[in-house]
């Protein structure tokens, strides 16, 4: 297939889809006015409270250990204060800035080898065997701890297996042009060894760490070591098993398909496991000029334009056109073969894209699983409920596009503690993941919100005119649609959620939205709401961003039920802005220079120390600093008050918007921890047990270069890391970095 090249050249890795369905927002507000006052009073009574605390050190060895006749006698240590750092100004350096105190070093990074026998990487586009190294654009993470002896592990701290997405890679007009040696083929077709080297750059990685005196190193021949690409054979599991929707020619049973794509969040059950989320895969999937007619415009079209998939869409990076092998002609979604049911072509690949995978870090032999219950959509991160035996673990997810949705999962099964460390972790995923409800939030202007079951079951679902839902597989394989079908609140963009451990509430990062306007027009644009209140313009040099360039958190607060409520309350914990925003309309958090941030991303508690680490992904404010991560201690939903937003309209009329915001930010509440080298996202965390080590991922430094500068480094937008003394070659590289303090102490003390 050729397509005029003017068609596939500049593919945005940011130009996200955009959910133009016409539900409403706050236009229709039908609850009976709730009182906020005695919703706020729903207590988490099932939930466990306690903070996980840090390790307890006993004074003596333990059952076998010499016991020392004297103990040591050493001064009492102080009492840890969290946030007690002081913030790291903005910066535009290229280079990573922590607090006075932190050490930073770069630990795994783009292409370094995973096996013994896998040469070092050169960095100047020749390498190869990327399934035997680091993948690109390091993303969402977890730790997972390992004993001496190399068993699974939930407190050691000083060995374990970080578990890495590698989401995407750094592209102009199709190519990944850092991994190619002269930039790559920026013409259709791409050349076969090109396809081969960039599909292997994608998914996910398993990689062992270990501290061997106070460094931290990747062990290269690690037997766990283990990457997942964009080719890997993946189980599909749950309520779309076997689906009619499922049936290629790899899988003409509809259970298998292969790889995942566009990893971005993570999560980590209460079982041990990974999971990963497969984000903006759509943009990969080719499909013919007259592929609508071909498939007799059934209903597949309106389900491939609402997962942004057109007939003759441009693809990412054309590896449609590698050769004609079954593993380049998979990237081809057009209706090609003459069965009934499309096993004789990849009519229906798309369709095993768009998951929560399930991966067993510790068992390189286990395939991963698909969880398909917990829906079809552009996944970030995948959250869990504080687990209360006896009650259901709730999953909370986000679907990363403009005015796309925030859903949850509820398991069929009640949490039993005897899980947390099975025998078999994959079939207890089976157990939880695989029976159960799927959710969609509705957000009302007075603070209150219901959880809305998406299953044929709601006659809204099973009579909704603009696609017929054939069985439940369909309604999760099309979240989106049946989201739309029941009136789901559009959102800025939801990101990463967490729940925070001490009160089981859930944030929210919602990033920005561009398509957020005081005078909306077309289906793709929309007025300012309640839960999504800001619409305004902020000034990058002479450019204009407007919208909700800054974004927001948003958090809420599950009703009676808990993990399994179907209504909650909300607020906005902290708007994003630039401190000099107008206090009144823009800088609501009241951020000072200490704090003042754009486009929060990831976002995740760490269960250790409590502290909610915000980090962004920003281009809004990039004019002034590079990307960041901040600490925080929040407080609950509620915890400050009303204020109403008034807008003018084109019209004349005067838009008035009811918003909640959180207590305002504060200097022992919310400082900013670290800023990224230039061009950099700042992405992806994960904590060792004692909190005294924390890994963050440095994604796409550079990433601004033009390919016409390739060779001359000195034209890279960032050279990091070799210019921190970091491996070879000065192509910019995403890469997992360390941080631990010097005083041994917790990470955000
Ligand atoms: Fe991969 Fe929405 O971030
Ligand atoms: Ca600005
Ligand atoms: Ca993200
Ligand atoms: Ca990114």
């Amino acid at each position: 297939m050729n397509k005029p090249n003017d068609l596939l050249c500049h593919v945005d890795a940011d130009d996200i889809d955009c959910n133009d369905s016409p539900n409403d927002h706050f236009n229709t507000i039908l609850n009976a006015r709730l009182s906020r006052r005695s919703l706020l009073r729903g207590s988490f009574a099932s939930a466990a409270t306690a903070v996980l605390g840090a390790t307890g050190l006993s004074a003596c060895g333990g059952d076998n250990g010499p016991i020392d006749p004297v103990p040591p006698v050493s001064p009492a240590p102080a009492p840890e204060k969290l946030l007690a750092f002081s913030a790291v100004s903005k910066s535009l350096a290229d280079t990573v800035v922590v607090p006075a105190g932190y050490t930073a070093t770069v630990l795994y990074a783009l292409g370094d080898p995973l096996s013994a026998t896998t040469p070092a990487f050169k960095n100047d586009g020749t390498d190869g065997d990327f399934e035997q190294r680091a993948g690109d654009h390091h993303d969402g993470m977890e730790f997972f701890g390992l004993t001496a002896a190399g068993t699974p592990s939930t407190s050691s701290s000083d060995r374990g297996l970080l578990a890495i997405n590698h989401e995407a890679t750094t592209d102009e007009q199709l190519s990944s042009f850092f991994l190619h040696p002269t930039g790559g083929t920026t013409t259709l077709p791409r050349p076969a060894a090109e396809v081969d080297k960039e599909v292997a750059l994608h998914g996910v990685a398993i990689v062992e760490v270990k501290k061997s005196g106070s460094a931290w190193q990747y062990v290269k021949e690690s037997p766990f070591n283990r990457r997942l690409t964009a080719l890997s054979d993946m189980e599909l599991s749950g309520p779309a098993r076997g689906n009619a929707l499922l049936v290629t020619k790899y899988s003409p049973t509809g259970v298998r398909t292969r790889g995942t794509l566009n990893n971005c969040g993570t999560g980590k059950t209460p079982w041990g496991t990974f999971l990963t989320g497969e984000e903006n895969w759509s943009g990969y999937f080719a499909r013919g000029a007259d592929d609508d007619a071909a498939r007799g415009n059934d209903k597949s079209v309106v389900a491939l334009k609402r997962y942004g998939r057109s007939q003759g869409a441009r693809t990412r990076h054309g590896w449609e056109t590698g050769g004609s092998d079954d593993k380049y002609a998979r990237w081809n979604n057009s209706k090609l073969g003459a069965s009934a049911n499309g096993s004789d072509d990849y009519r229906n690949e798309m369709n095993g894209m768009g998951y929560i995978v399930e991966i067993d870090p510790y068992d390189k032999a286990r395939t991963a699983r698909k969880r398909t219950g917990l829906g079809r959509f552009a996944h970030e991160s995948a959250a869990f409920s504080v687990p209360a035996a006896g009650q259901p673990l709730a999953v909370y997810m986000g679907d990363d596009s403009r005015n796309e949705y925030i859903y949850k999962w509820v398991s069929a099964a009640a949490w039993s503690a005897q899980d947390a460390a099975p025998a078999d972790r994959l079939a207890t995923g089976d157990k939880y993941l695989d029976n159960g409800k799927l959710y969609v939030a509705k957000l009302n202007a007075d603070g209150s919100g219901q959880w809305i079951e998406l299953s044929l079951a709601n006659a809204a679902i099973a009579a909704y005119a603009a696609y017929k839902f054939a069985d439940q597989g369909d309604v999760v394989v099309n979240a989106r649609l049946a989201a739309d079908a029941v009136g789901a609140t559009k959102m800025d963009r939801p990101e990463w959620c967490s729940v925070n451990p001490k009160n089981g509430e859930v944030y929210y990062s919602l990033t920005n939205n561009s398509n957020r306007t005081v005078n909306p027009s077309g289906s793709s644009q929309l007025a300012p709401d309640s839960a999504n209140p800001r619409a305004y313009t902020d000034m990058k040099g002479t450019s204009a961003q407007n919208g909700n360039p800054n974004g927001h958190i948003l958090r809420m607060k599950e009703g009676a039920g808990a993990a399994q409520a179907t209504s909650f309350t909300w607020d906005v914990y902290l708007f994003g802005a630039e401190a000099s925003a107008d206090a009144g309309k823009v800088n609501l958090s009241n951020l000072t220079a200490d704090q003042d941030f754009s486009s929060p991303d990831g976002l995740a508690f760490s269960p250790y120390t409590g502290i909610c680490w915000i980090q962004t992904d920003d281009g809004a404010y990039t004019d002034v600093t590079n990307c960041m991560m901040l600490a925080a201690i929040p407080g609950q939903v509620g915890d400050g008050g009303k204020v109403t937003l008034n807008y003018a309209q084109a019209s004349g009329a005067t838009l008035a918007v009811d918003t909640f915001v959180g207590k305002k930010a504060a200097p022992d509440t919310l400082k900013r921890f670290l800023v990224g080298p230039v061009g950099s996202e700042i992405t992806g965390i994960a904590e060792t047990p004692d909190g005294k080590t924390m890994f963050v991922n440095i994604q796409h430094p550079g990433e601004n270069t033009s390919q016409a500068n390739l060779a001359d480094p000195s034209k890279y937008t960032s050279q990091w890391p070799s210019n921190a003394g970091y491996g070879a070659g000065k192509r910019p590289r995403s890469a997992t970095i360390v941080i631990t303090k010097n005083d041994g102490g917790r990470i955000g003390s």
